[in-house]
């Protein structure tokens, strides 16, 4: 018989606004409730989207314009898709990760001034059969996140990459974007108000996980069946 599938839950927003730390954290909680989870991001995820990871990041794309990254963007996703994320979709395996669609469609759309058109046809070429059931945006001013960002590339010795290095301008558009883009689906995405501790986000994110998303798990099937509360 095979597994109920899972559900896909993708973390978005600019840089900065906690992500990473979310991810994990959200993975941690649904791990304890009793749900097979894979975490992973984008892009990346998989060992061919990773190599594609260094080549997008380290700058060595931009001269070749918006169209050429969108491309190894949707290259890499088609990869992780294929590879991971439908695979462990398909296992019943719930799926969390950082990033996907909305940035391409925030970075290389909006900001990259791509056609939407384009997008569509490379989101469907590459995603189509890995759709999020449900989208964190996470927000914070750009100051902010870029401020965060800064702290967490010198604790590790890391250069700003290629998105990092753009101005505040281009970061404030970005976060308008991911805002604009929530309000358009608001169905599929929610707006996390990620300042504060990662206690406080990772609480706000717990709260908006369970009004959406909640179906039993085994171990809360079974309490059901006992007439208790699975909460
Ligand atoms: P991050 O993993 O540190 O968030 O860095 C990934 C960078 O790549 C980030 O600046 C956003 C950018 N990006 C795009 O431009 N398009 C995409 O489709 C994805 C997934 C990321």
């Amino acid at each position: 018989m095979s597994a109920a599938r899972g559900r896909f839950i993708t973390l978005e927003g600019g840089e900065g606004t906690g992500k990473s730390t979310q991810a994990r954290r959200l993975a941690a909680a649904l791990e304890a409730r009793g749900y097979a989870v894979a975490i992973t991001r984008e892009p990346g995820g998989s060992v061919g989207a990773e190599a594609l990871r260094q080549v997008i990041l380290s700058g060595a794309a931009k001269d070749f314009g918006p169209a050429a990254e969108a491309l190894l963007f949707a290259a890499a996703r088609a990869d992780h898709v294929d590879s991971l994320i439908r695979p462990a979709l398909d296992a019943g395996t719930w799926v969390v990760c950082d990033r996907f669609i909305d940035s391409t469609r925030v970075y290389q759309g909006v900001l990259g001034g791509l056609d939407a058109a384009l997008l569509d046809d490379l989101e469907q070429v590459a995603a189509a059969a890995a759709r999020p059931d449900l989208t964190l945006v996470l927000d914070v001013p750009p100051q902010v996140g870029l401020a965060r960002a800064a702290a967490r590339g010198e604790e590790r010795g890391e250069e700003a990459d290629r998105f990092e290095s753009e101005g505040l301008a281009f970061h404030g558009k970005v976060r308008d974007a991911f805002l604009a883009l929530a309000k358009a689906e608001p169905e599929r995405c929610a707006v996390i108000d990620a300042a504060g501790t990662p206690d406080e986000v990772a609480a706000r994110i717990w709260d908006v996980v369970a009004a959406r998303m909640w179906r039993p798990a085994p171990k809360r099937q079974a309490a059901k069946r006992r007439g208790t509360k699975p909460r």
